[in-house]
């Protein structure tokens, strides 16, 4: 079946979620931040997703803001970093996250063969709004979808049905593109064709789907639109 939109994950897709702390450790308060931001960042993201996947399970959700806030002073606490207006920057500058460098050529060129492209994301409407006005490609999506609109996180499969929803097409007609592991086995399993952007070289995730094809940027999406 012909591949009729793609679907991109948000964060850590098309948005570098490092980019919060990074930015803030080159700016004034950067000499807090200079040996830790790193692992910092790697801490606030680690919880923000494992806080998304309990508030499914459990059937407690709270928005994604709240989720990375929440997760945000988690990780400040672990690196003994007590700073209200730190905490206030971070969360600020996450709101306008960069993308990674390759992403706006990508899309232009997928849109110009006449793909139709959306998001599917974890982020609230406000959060995905601002993020993709920041980064100048706010024409580039026919859909901006956010699982409020369901009320539970991925990889719950309501938020999956919302492609289908929105743009009544079978799950086989879409590719969709993530860079979390676990996020492409459950949209694998529940039909999409898939591709992982593993940019950070990741052993494939042992559950419950394996994707349809791999690359390390979103420049491997053309090549695959043919071959998924
Ligand atoms: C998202 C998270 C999973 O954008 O990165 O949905």
């Amino acid at each position: 079946m012909t591949i009729r939109l793609c679907v991109f994950d948000a964060y850590g897709t098309l948005f570098d979620v490092d980019g919060a702390a990074r930015s803030a450790a080159s700016g004034p308060d950067g000499q807090l931040l200079a040996q830790v931001w790193p692992q910092l960042s790697a801490s606030w993201r680690r919880k923000q997703l494992e806080y998304t996947w309990l508030r499914a399970a459990a059937g407690h959700h709270a928005d994604f803001a709240q989720v990375t806030e929440n997760a945000l002073d988690w990780a400040l606490e672990e690196a003994g970093l007590d700073d209200a207006g730190l905490r206030a920057r971070l969360l600020e500058l996450y709101q306008e996250l960069p993308v990674f460098a390759e992403v706006p050529d990508s899309l232009r060129g997928l849109a110009a063969r006449g793909m139709a492209l959306a998001i599917l994301s974890n982020g609230t409407p406000a959060m995905l709004a601002s993020a993709v006005r920041a980064c100048g490609l706010q024409d580039m999506f026919q859909a901006v979808l956010s699982v409020e609109d369901v009320g539970v996180f991925k990889p719950a499969g309501a938020v999956y049905d919302m492609v289908g929803a929105r743009f009544g097409v079978a799950p086989q007609e879409v590719l969709f593109i993530s860079s979390n592991g676990w996020d492409i086995c459950a949209g694998a399993a529940y039909g999409f064709r898939t591709l992982w952007v593993n940019r950070a070289g990741a052993p494939v995730d042992r559950l419950f789907g394996r994707p349809d094809a791999v690359a390390r940027d979103l420049r491997g999406v053309g090549a695959q639109l043919g071959d998924v």
